[in-house]
């Protein structure tokens, strides 16, 4: 479980602009094996969020606990699937798995279980051998999967995973990750693009506005469209609710996605925009 509280960060700029405020008063929860999505407009934080709740990047202001205890750095219990899969070329398959493992000083049996274990729940067995150039992109990512897997993370941190890949493979990765969550347990947080993807994996989607980055709503999934998803995913598509889902957060991105003109708070030293505000949705703004 991981507990968010009224979290901000700030980068500072060159030329003696004010810090540009990236992400503002986020506070959120995740619950063991549960599925949350994050969608937002390009550049509202998600990374940064994702690379804050991996231990990899720090912040300013607020309170994130995992487990009940303060989030400190990077750890086993956490780890992050990039979007452009941040494969080690000279490494095999078997290799880049293993590369995750290296740190912790484990025996080289227990090693070989956790790798042979990651390829198997990815489907990449008999690839074990292979480099990364000899491989397509939906293995790639697999292979991208299959590391973080291989760690015995209890939280996968996934940033736009199959944005890269085609639809059809995207499909098929869709299908792998749902089986994943629904048959283990583990809780994933995906940052996506995609509005039919938030709705059809995840259980919660935190619909995010920018400048600064903030949450403006969360849509709950799991009341209309139950689980598990897996080998559902066409059948849940053609759901009423499932549409509605997914124009109920394209309202929301309608409505908050656009950057409104950007400006220095002079008084704090950050950046803030307008953003339309109102309309008949309820959302965080409101409160
Ligand atoms: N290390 C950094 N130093 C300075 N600014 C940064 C840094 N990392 C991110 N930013 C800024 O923070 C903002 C949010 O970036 P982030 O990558 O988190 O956005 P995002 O929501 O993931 O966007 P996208 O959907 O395009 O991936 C951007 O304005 C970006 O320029
Ligand atoms: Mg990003």
């Amino acid at each position: 479980m991981i507990t968010v509280n009224d979290l901000s960060r700030s980068f500072s700029r060159r030329r003696g602009d004010g810090p540009l405020r990236v992400l503002g008063n986020i506070s959120f929860e995740l619950k063991d094996g549960e599925f949350l999505g994050i969608i937002g407009p390009s550049g509202c934080g998600k990374t940064t969020l994702l690379k804050i709740l991996a231990g990899l990047s720090r912040y300013d202001d607020g309170d994130i606990r995992v487990n009940g205890l303060p989030l400190t750095g990077p750890g086993p219990d956490r780890r992050m699937v990039f979007q452009d899969f941040a494969l080690l070329p000279w490494r095999t398959v078997a290799g880049n798995i293993e590369f995750g493992l290296e740190p912790g000083g484990m025996a080289r049996k227990e090693r070989r279980r956790r790798i042979d274990e990651a390829l198997a729940l990815t489907g990449l067995a008999a690839f074990a051998g292979y480099y990364p150039y000899q491989l397509s992109g939906g293995m790639k990512q697999r292979v991208g999967v299959a590391r973080a897997l291989a760690v015995g993370p209890d939280t996968l941190l996934m940033d736009e995973p199959f944005g890269a890949l085609d639809a059809q493979t995207r499909r098929l990765l869709q299908e792998d990750v749902l089986r994943l969550v629904e048959g283990t347990g583990k809780s994933v947080v995906l940052v996506t693009h995609d509005m039919d993807e938030a709705v059809l994996l995840c259980d919660r989607i935190i619909v995010m506005g920018a400048h600064p980055g903030r949450i403006v709503a969360e849509i709950d999934t799991t009341a209309e469209l139950a689980r598990p998803r897996r080998g559902r995913v066409e059948e849940v598509k053609k759901l009423p609710a499932y549409q509605r889902l997914v124009g109920e957060i394209w309202s929301l991105l309608a409505l908050h996605g656009e950057p409104g003109p950007v400006e220095v708070d002079a008084g704090r030293g950050s950046i803030i925009a307008g953003n339309a505000g109102g309309g008949g949705v309820s959302t965080a703004d409101d409160a």
